[in-house]
Order: structure tokens, then sequence, then C-alpha cells
């Protein structure tokens, strides 16, 4: 015990862990004591950066088409029990005029990969959003595209990008994602970061075969590429896909691990993902005390929100967008935190400021 509290304490004033240290810390962490110790190192290290303030963005999930066979995905393309939906570039922005007017200023639109929303389609979106809600920050999250195409989006105003990375395990990516390169994934992210973008990566945790060497791999690499963002959630099968019968991530380790990545970027934007609140009612709560500080309440319009089902049993599928901000709201002054409504960039990041 005292050996991981001393291993917590560096972690907590440096910022680093060797890889062997990180192993140790993740082998010896399945203990209460020892959790309440990093979530409060953790809760710390965020309230010196960003007080106890939860910033809201508004998800907008426009297609849940995808041309890709992620193989944990509920929406990968060969799923033929998928009723598919896109929508259009008036619905997106009437979509985030919603969310406007409940007070949003970021937006995250998000989407399968799908090459029906062309480069010219996705700038056109991004321009007239921003030219509507000039005071908003936009965020995509459509996959892989090219170093053109990123560029492209981010001088039309884009100001963020999510891309997770899912995991910086090569043979597990490999094994997660046919047809895809991990080489290629790796790339678009420090391409994303060149460019100037917020950059958001990010992993899954309690995907099968994935052991604690594999979360060292994904701390050390995002101490590498140093996100402005991190998405962390528990895999969650999905009936219609290969890993239907699998058994899904858990909430202590998603929480250990939000604590570990808020301790290693201490200006970390994490957020309490819609993954965790599925998996326990109070997952988010938790979340936001285990060191996370954004939330993403669903703005989708509710004749498709059920529709984009990446795993079994999302929650806030049956809820209008005003609805769900509420919601939000109060489980995150219950947890003793407040809501933040304004844009909420990273502290460290100005547009034009990285090149
Ligand atoms: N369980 C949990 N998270 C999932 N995602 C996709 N499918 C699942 C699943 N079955 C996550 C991926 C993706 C993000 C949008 O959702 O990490 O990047
Ligand atoms: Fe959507 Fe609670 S946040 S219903």
């Amino acid at each position: 015990m005292k050996d991981v509290r001393n291993i917590i304490d560096k972690l907590y004033e440096n910022h680093y862990l060797s890889g062997d240290e990180l192993i140790y810390l993740l082998d010896n962490a399945m203990n209460i004591h020892v959790q309440n110790y990093l979530y409060a190192k953790a809760r710390e290290t965020r309230k010196k950066y960003y007080g106890n303030r939860v910033y809201m963005r508004g998800l907008v999930e426009f297609t849940n088409h995808c041309k890709n066979n992620c193989v944990y995905c509920g929406i990968r393309a060969l799923n033929k029990n998928v009723q598919r939906y896109r929508l259009s570039v008036e619905s997106i922005i009437s979509t985030c005029k919603i969310g406007y007017n409940l007070g949003y200023r970021t937006f995250v639109l998000q989407g399968g990969e799908d090459r029906y929303y062309d480069d010219e389609m996705i700038v056109d979106i991004v321009r007239q959003l921003k030219k509507q809600f000039p005071d908003c920050a936009i965020t995509l999250s459509i996959g892989e595209r090219t170093y053109d195409a990123y560029k492209k989006y981010y001088e039309a105003g884009a100001d963020r990008y999510l891309l997770r990375h899912e995991t910086a395990s090569r043979s597990l990516y490999e094994f997660l994602h046919p047809n895809l390169s991990f080489e290629n994934r790796i790339e678009c992210l420090w391409d994303l970061k060149e460019i100037g973008y917020q950059v958001g990566a990010g992993f899954m945790v309690g995907l099968p075969k994935q052991t604690n060497k594999n979360y060292t791999e994904d701390l050390l690499f995002l101490k590498n590429l140093n996100p402005h963002m991190v998405g962390i959630g528990p895999f969650i099968p999905h009936k219609d896909t290969p890993l239907a019968n699998e058994k899904g991530g858990t909430l202590e380790m998603t929480l250990v691990l939000l604590s570990i990545v808020r301790l290693l970027l201490p200006e970390v934007l994490l957020p309490a993902t819609t993954a965790l609140g599925t998996i326990d009612i109070s997952g988010r709560e938790m979340g936001l005390k285990a060191g996370a500080n954004v939330v993403m309440p669903n703005l989708t319009p509710i004749e498709v929100r059920d529709k984009y089902e990446l795993y079994n049993g999302k929650i806030c599928t049956g809820e209008e967008a005003a609805e769900c901000r509420k919601c939000i709201e109060d489980r995150i002054i219950s947890a003793g935190f407040t809501v933040d409504m304004s844009r909420g960039d990273n502290v460290l990041w100005n547009r034009g400021d990285i090149k």
C-alpha cells in the first residue's frame, strides 16, 4: 500500500511515470483505498486548473452510416439490423440552433465514417455553423480523413477534432479493426495536432484480450501525444457484433484510468462519458469525482436517437435535448460541481498558436 501511494504521489508531482511504474500502479489499483487516494489526487489536480466547473458539449450524432467494421461497434457496416439515417445540412443546423437556445456554446458533430458527407459538404456545414453561431466552438468527430481534408475543415472554422486511438496496442488494434491501419490512425492524430486543432484521443476499457500492459501503452502514448482532450469509456458489448458474448469494461477500471490520465495530463479536458453513465446509473458523477470535467449531453433529434446505437443499453435515447440538459445539470450539481456553458477551451490552447 505504501509503495502504491508513493507512486501516486510521484505521478501527482511529476505528471509522469515510467512503463514499469504504471504497470505496478494498475496491478495494485483494484483496492478501494488505493482508488480513493488516486481519485482524491486527480480531483485536486483538476481543481487546480479548472476549479469545480464542468463543461457542457452538445452532441449531434448526424449519421449512423459507416463504411467500417470495427468488431465492437453497433453501427458497423455489416450490421444489417441498423436502420440507417442521415441528417440534412438544414437539420444539423436547426439541431444546433435548439442547442444554442438551451445555452450550449460547443457542438460536437459526430458520425460513422460516411463518405456521403464529402469534404465540400463538411466545409459547408462548418462555415454555416460558424456564421450563425460565431461564439461557438465546433468539434468534428467523423473519423479518418486526409491531411488536406482536415486542413480544409480547420480553415473553414472547425476548432476541435475527436478521434479516439481506441487502443495503442498494434495487435489489439488490428484484431478490433479489420482493414484499418494502426499507423494511419496515429498519423491522423499527429496531423490534426499539427494543423492546429484541439485534439481529442482516447480509448476503450475492458476490451477482450486487453491487459494492464495494453493500458500502459495507452497511457504512454497519450503522454507523448499530449492531446487537449481524452475520451475514455468502458467497452459495452452490442448484440449484433462479433463481440456480442464478451464481457464489458468495469466501472472501477474506467475510473482508475480516468484519474491516471488526469494526473498524467493535468490540463486535459476529460469527459465523463455516456458509456460510463450506461454501465452504472451514477457512472458520470463518479467520473467527475475521479477527475473528469466535461459532459456531452445529446442533442440528436429524438426521431433518430436510438438508431445511433454503438452499444446496447445506451442512456439518454428517450429524452429531448432540454430534458438531457436538465438531467445532467442536476447530476453535476448533486455531485458538488458547477455547470459551465462557455466554449470551455483547453487552458493551454489558442487558435493559431500551434503550428
Ligand atoms: N462500447 C463502448 N464504446 C464504444 N464505442 C464504439 N463502440 C463501442 C462499444 N461497443 C466508442 C469508440 C468510438 C466512440 C465514438 O464510441 O471508442 O471512438
Ligand atoms: Fe440525458 Fe440524463 S443526461 S437523460
